[in-house]
């Protein structure tokens, strides 16, 4: 396993159903759409490959019932995959016992889900400290870091309410608290923003980014939204009836879109924050060339598109040392932008 992969799933399955493991045996280990649907079964998870790097925000995406929470599931074993390989870091997570699984779960896995899933009659101090209270953490020790963590989610000075006495986005940040508590080394979130409304879930998106900025924090986050997964992502994969469909950078998939249903995220997106330069130029082979006034490879697109749409001709692509690496057109730009040729 390469030193960067903190999570290495393989071949994982997880099927619905009165015996799965004898369906499956019945198959040879790989069961069609049909079987599954003669049988009676259903397939939340199907044959799914993919590693977590340490320290990527990946992104899971795909529309409701492709799988994106069973994955979760199997990956902290709240489900037992019906076949495949989890390492975490290395270990066995199929292999382990309950205590060793119990003891990743509670100190190397952080947990933020949809509904927030606070404890109504405790308030927020209680709330963020429960997970350290299960852990057996001294009262003062626990409250210290309770109070750490209800700061930096802009908490301060609520710690005694309770949960009813919150807001939607108010709750979440409890939840999020609570799941920093535990200083996680992987950081799970199932849909956390999808119960508010869209002006509070920009402001939760903007503290997200905030606080992994500072975390650093390998994370595995789920969201039915396109728009969200760019901003957040460094890589998306997309779900659809339990396979992972693309694994990519947004840039990948806007640009080479594995299949019509990823192409139909895809469409909605911000192309202008995704895409750069140098993956819409036209590479010019080694000139030796410098050019004071070309635009960077690395540039977004939408920094540069002024510039280049009103251009008399071709603009220059350099790279860090002003060598040009590139040409770009109008009609290139025009085309990368609004998906189609023309200015
Ligand atoms: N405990 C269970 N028993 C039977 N079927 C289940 C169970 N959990 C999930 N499923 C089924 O597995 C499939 C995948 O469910 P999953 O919750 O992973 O989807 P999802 O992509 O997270 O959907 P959503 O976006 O609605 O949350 C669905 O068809 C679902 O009905
Ligand atoms: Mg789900």
């Amino acid at each position: 396993m390469s030193k960067d992969v903190q999570i290495e799933c393989r071949n994982m399955w997880k099927i619905f159903g009165d015996d799965p493991e004898g369906f499956m045996e019945r198959h040879n280990g790989a069961p069609t759409s049909e079987n599954l649907h003669d049988e009676g079964y259903i397939g939340a998870v199907r044959d799914v490959s993919f590693d977590v790097h340490a320290g990527e925000i990946l992104i899971i995406m795909g529309l409701s019932g492709s799988g994106k929470s069973t994955v979760i599931r199997c990956i902290t074993r709240l489900n037992d995959p019906t076949a495949g390989s989890i390492m975490y870091e290395g270990q066995d997570l199929l292999a382990a016992d309950e205590k060793e699984l119990i003891d990743i779960r509670r100190h190397k896995m952080g947990m933020v889900f949809q509904n927030f899933g606070l404890l109504p009659h405790r308030d927020v101090m209680s709330n963020v400290a429960f997970p350290l209270e299960v852990q057996g953490v001294d009262k003062q020790a626990r409250e210290q870091k309770a109070r750490e963590m209800i700061d930096l989610v802009g908490l301060g000075g609520r710690e005694s309410y309770f949960p009813r006495e919150l807001s939607g986005g108010q709750q979440q940040r409890v939840g999020i608290a609570r799941s920093l508590a535990v200083e996680p080394d992987v950081w799970f979130l199932d849909e956390p923003f999808s119960a508010l409304d869209p002006l509070i879930r920009a402001e939760m998106q903007d503290e997200f980014i905030r606080l992994q900025q500072m975390l650093k924090k390998t994370i595995v986050f789920i969201t039915h939204d396109f728009e969200e997964a760019t901003k957040l992502a460094d890589r998306i994969g997309i779900m659809k009836d339990g396979y992972l469909v693309q694994l990519s950078t947004p840039e990948e998939m806007v640009l080479n879109p594995a299949n019509d249903y990823v192409a139909e995220f895809a469409r909605k997106a911000p192309r202008d924050r995704i895409v750069s330069v140098g993956a819409i130029m036209t590479p010019e082979a080694a000139a030796g060339r410098t050019s004071e006034n070309g635009v960077s490879s690395r540039a977004l697109i939408g920094e540069v598109a002024e510039q280049v749409l009103n251009a008399d001709g071709t603009v220059d692509v350099v790279d860090e040392n002003m060598a040009v690496i590139g040409t770009l057109t109008r009609q290139r730009m025009s085309k990368a932008l609004f998906g189609r040729d023309g200015v």
